[in-house]
Formats: C-alpha cells, structure tokens, sequence
C-alpha cells in the first residue's frame, strides 16, 4: 500500500503536465493522430509493455504479468471537440476551435499514470493490465466499437473506464450498478407535400401544418406506449422548412434524439415513430422518408464489477468518498466493451466551487480540478490489484 502510495507520488506532477500537453494540442474524434503518437512514445518510456496501434489513432499497451490469471482492460478516451475554449490559462488550447471540453485530456493522463505505476509493479502482477487508449468517443459510430473490432478485448475478463466529471466534487467518485448511461439513437424525417402560394392552402399539400403534428403526436409515444417505469427520451430538436414567406414550402424535414436505458424498448421506438408518421401524412395526403440510427447502445454497469469497484474505492479513499449516483441520460461509446465483457464506467469528481471550476462539460470554459487526477490514477492502480485478486 505504501509503496504503491509513494509511486503514486511520484508520478503526481508528470500526469498534470501530461494532462497539459493534451489540453493545449487537442485534436478531434478520429484525427487524434499527434495525441497517439505521443501516448505511444510516452509509454515505450515505461519499458515492459507490449505497445501496438490498433486503429491509425488509438494505443493499446499490454503489460503481461510473470504468472497467468485475470486480463483487465482499463480505457480511456482521447478526443476533444468542434469548440473554441475561452479559458485563460497558459495551457489553453492551440488549435482553433478545437476544444477539451469533456475531460479526455485528463483521461489520457491518468491511465498513462497508472501505466508507468503497474509497469514498477510488475513483479507482483498476476494475469494481464492492457491499457487502451481510444480515439474518438465524442462521434458516433465511435471509437470503441472499431477497438472491439480489431480483437482488443480477446481474452480480457474485465474491463473499467473513468470519466472525470465537474458537476461531482473532488474526493468524490460515482459509482452506479445497473444503468449508468442511456442509449442515444436520431432520427430524420422528411414530410413531402406539395407547395405553392401561401394565399391559396387548397391547392397545396401544407407539409408544416402535417409536421406540426407529426412533432406533437411523438410525445404521445413517451405518453402511452411505455411502461411508465421505463425511461424514455423523445426530443424534436430540428424543424427545417420554407424560405419565403408567402410561399407553403414542399417539404419539411424534422430530426431528433431518442434516450433510452431498456434494450426492448429502445428497439421498438423506430417502429412506433413510423406508425405516427404514416398515419398522419398519409391521413392528409402527403408522403415521407424515415431514417431512423441506432447510436450508442446503454452502458450498463455490471454488479460484480461495480462491487468490486466499490470495495476498491472505500478501501482507498474512505466510505465518505463514495457516491451512489443516479443513471444520466447522456450517452457514451463504453456500452461497445460491455457488450462484449462485464465493465463498470466510474465518475471522478473533478469540480470545485471554491476554485470556480464549475462548467459543464462541452462548454467553452470547461476544466478540471487537476487535484482530482491523482484519484482516476489510484483508482485505475488499486482496481486492478483488486480485481486481479493481488495483496498489495
Ligand atoms: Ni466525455
């Protein structure tokens, strides 16, 4: 314990100064390729690991133990976003209108972190650590799903993720069993009537008075078909139409978001959607083009994960640490390694009142407490011993 403590230590500085690094150079989902490189090159430093590059801009490192037992992966994501940062330290992102503003920068440091901890502790682990380091969490289909593809998970029995999150405090971490995250899928609909001039309705086929409707009657899905004990998220968020103003346009298009935690119920929302649209355009003489995509899928935490996880942090950090968090209806591409292996996803508390770090996440003076990094690094390092059933 106490010399995991004092590695901890001593990584403590160089993790802020990674976190840094990533902050000022941010780079987009799926363009990652600078934040790779150094991740790559910054773990080749660490000796001990097998570095391979599954994807053109993810890192995966695998640290094998001298004797078998349990493979965990530990993950985090290295994206930032289409935003420009109005932040005014000196680290501020160099890359114009690119952004960290969800904290993957901390990610990224803190499981480099914890990688430079577990290679010292080599000697003592039994099984397998594989670091996987993500591109593009932020952009659906997402990077985790394209890692699964290329076999990162063969073999792993457990997999946990972290997300530092500002709306919890420092010294906090989240820990939720069950559902933790919501499925988030879109949906487009194009109502095709038939314009003409806004003085004379009856020689038109009026496709805003038929979307209207259209945006109403969707309510009545979260309204009257769900169980009233399931979630369920409909949100119109696009209305498209008309350019003069005395002209009916052709047509509208609406689109929106769809959230969800149950997997049947979610993969019945498309169908209920369409049955509105049929019915109301076809009942007023219009037609239409559905498209309906299924973006990430729940992330549901496993229980026995979760508990293990939950012993892990009262140990660590102390009971007063631990917070029970209700499920969020945000979304995240984690659920793709839990389709595949059980996996919990943990929140580190990273805001601060007092130091005015309260942004949420993707706005433009978003950060984190960089006090809370040494949390993620120590919960990444002791989880594992935990899960890979080692005394330490
Ligand atoms: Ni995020």
């Amino acid at each position: 314990m106490t010399m995991t403590q004092d590695l901890i230590e001593a990584v403590k500085d160089e993790v802020i100064g990674w976190r840094r690094y990533f902050h000022k150079y941010p780079e987009l989902s799926f363009q990652e390729e600078k934040t790779a490189q150094f991740v790559y090159e910054t773990l080749q430093t660490f000796g001990d690991l097998e570095i391979s590059r599954p994807t053109k801009t993810s890192v995966m490192a695998r640290l094998i133990g001298q004797q078998p037992g349990k493979v965990i992966a530990l993950r985090a994501d290295m994206d930032a976003l289409p935003i420009e940062e109005e932040n005014d330290f000196d680290f501020v992102s160099q890359n114009s209108g690119v952004m960290h503003a969800c904290g993957h920068d901390g990610h990224t440091a803190m499981l480099l972190g914890a990688a430079k901890i577990l290679t010292q502790l080599k000697d003592q682990i039994k099984g397998e650590v594989r670091f996987l380091f993500q591109h593009a969490e932020e952009l659906p289909p997402g990077g985790a799903q394209e890692l699964v593809k290329a076999g990162v998970l063969d073999g792993v029995d457990m997999i946990i993720g972290t997300h530092l999150i500002s709306a919890l405090p420092v010294g906090k971490i989240g820990l939720s069993s069950g559902p933790m995250m919501a499925g988030a899928d879109t949906f487009k609909i194009t109502v095709v009537g038939k314009g003409g001039h806004a003085s004379q309705p009856d020689l038109t086929i009026d496709p805003i008075a038929i979307g209207t409707q259209i945006v109403t009657n969707l309510q009545h899905i979260v309204s009257r078909y769900r169980d009233a004990q399931e979630t369920l998220v409909i949100s119109v968020t696009q209305f498209h139409a008309g350019s003069a103003i005395n002209v009916i346009p052709s047509r509208v298009t609406i689109g929106g978001s769809v959230r969800s935690f149950n997997p049947e119920l979610r993969e019945k929302v498309p169908a209920f959607i369409e049955r509105i649209v049929k019915g109301i355009t076809e009942a007023h003489g219009a037609t239409y083009e559905f498209d309906y995509q299924f973006g990430y899928a729940p992330t549901i935490n496993d229980e026995e994960v979760t508990r293990l996880m939950d012993e892990t942090v009262c140990e660590v950090f102390g009971e007063e640490s631990r917070e029970i968090i209700k499920p969020i209806m945000g979304s995240e591409d984690f659920s793709a390694y839990q389709k595949v292996v059980p996996g919990s996803y943990i929140q580190i508390g990273a805001g601060s009142e007092e130091k005015g770090i309260i942004y949420p996440h993707h706005h433009p003076k978003f950060t984190v407490d960089e006090q809370a990094l040494q949390y993620g690094v120590k919960l990444f390092v002791h989880g594992t011993f935990k899960i890979l059933n080692l005394t330490y």
